[in-house]
């Protein structure tokens, strides 16, 4: 680290403001009696607000101020290269990064602009006294390399154009607008998002299911009983209700959702009642299907499912968009499983006696374990099945 002395040229003296007064006093209250030394830092930075540069007869004023001795708040000032020990540019001093990431980014085409424009070397004013320099280690913006700070407020993503502007802007009496000068947002990706792409994780969603591990643990919120209306799901009635119209004939998507005044893209509609689907009050037969050998079905589930009325698989495949949402809303805690888990497109697997295999697609895994292997359905994409 050079090494940092004090200024060949100091003022007479040194007065604090009505400001900086106002911040000591402040400060000094935030410590307990008798450690008021502890504001030495925050002090100084506010004189270098007032003064630009910390002098060596402000040091005298604040170790005064705080009852210290003198050599400990230099100390202070000459240890820490926030503090600038010599006059700066009345409107602004320019610290450029000079690290490595700001480096290979342009950080030495910035220098150049600083050399040229405002003074060949570091802590020299300009000709006006407007500006100065000097070259700093990383401020911690490198992701947006090339970088400068002044005072507190950084500019990030520079070119020797963008930052030759900056110096226009603030010689002319404004101050530009900090953060990125390229028009990013913040350090988002330059290039835009390479991942997460898919609009559709952005969804508000309905509260989220979760893993089915924790089936047992968690508690579902069954309508009663009494609101459902079983029906069995073969006969043309059935079909018709799954349909979503009277006279059974299927809907596209959008046309159910515009009836419904439903707003599919949203995932936060309220399906009305027009859409639930056939529903049983028993199983066919006294046996259902083993609804668990739906992936994201556990046994707590599935003691839902039997609830609102479903126990067969071609029951769930016989449903349309509209009833798996109908039947998802209902689903308590678990809500957002069916439509999330496709239930539909697993259930017509299922109901057309495919089973889920382990690696080998050769057994079942409760044939060769005495226990249930679920269906994922992306697993059988990935094996091409
Ligand atoms: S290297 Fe320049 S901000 Fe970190």
């Amino acid at each position: 680290m050079a090494v940092r002395r004090l200024h060949h040229v100091q003022p007479e003296s040194f007065a604090f403001s009505d400001e900086t007064l106002a911040f000591a006093e402040a400060c000094v209250k935030k410590y307990p009696e008798g450690r008021q030394a502890s504001a030495v830092i925050p002090l100084l930075w506010q004189v270098q607000l007032q003064e630009g540069w910390v002098s060596e007869p402000a040091i005298r004023a604040i170790a005064d101020y705080l009852a210290m001795p003198y050599i400990r708040v230099l100390e202070v000032a000459t240890f820490y290269t926030m503090f600038q020990l010599a006059p700066v540019g009345r409107k602004a001093h320019i610290q450029v990064c000079g690290t490595t990431p700001c480096m290979l980014r342009g950080s030495e085409d910035l220098l150049a602009v600083c050399k040229r424009r405002i003074s060949p070397h570091a802590f020299e004013l300009s000709a006006d006294g407007d500006f100065s320099w000097e070259e700093v280690e990383c401020l911690g913006a490198c992701v947006n390399a090339p970088m400068i700070q002044i005072v507190k407020d950084t500019y990030e993503d520079l070119t020797p154009e963008s930052f030759e502007a900056i110096l226009d802007t603030i010689a002319a009496g404004d101050m530009p607008t900090p953060g990125p000068q390229n028009g990013r947002h913040f350090s988002a990706a330059a290039g835009g998002a390479t991942t997460l792409t898919d609009p559709d994780l952005y969804r508000r969603r309905p509260a989220p299911a979760q893993d089915d591990h924790h089936d047992d643990v968690m508690v579902a919120e069954a309508p009663p009983a009494s609101t459902q209306t079983p029906t069995d799901p073969a006969t043309p009635e059935a079909r018709a209700q799954n349909a979503g119209r009277p006279g059974g004939e299927e809907r596209t998507e959008e046309e159910i959702a515009r009836t419904a005044g439903a707003d599919l893209a949203s995932g936060d509609e309220t399906v009305p009642d027009e859409f639930k689907p056939a529903l049983m009050s028993a199983p066919r037969e006294g046996t259902g299907d083993d609804l668990k050998l739906i992936w994201g079905v556990g046994p707590k589930l599935e003691t839902l499912l039997h609830e609102l009325g479903v126990y067969h698989f071609d029951q769930i495949a016989g449903w349309n968009e509209m009833n798996l949402r109908w039947i998802d809303q209902h689903l308590g805690a678990f809500r957002g499983r069916a439509v999330r888990d496709k239930w539909i497109e697993q259930a017509g697997r299922l109901s057309g006696g495919w089973r889920p295999t382990d690696k080998d697609g050769e057994k079942r895994p409760e044939e060769r374990h005495g226990r249930t292997e679920r269906f994922r359905p992306d697993d059988d994409l990935k094996r091409g099945r």
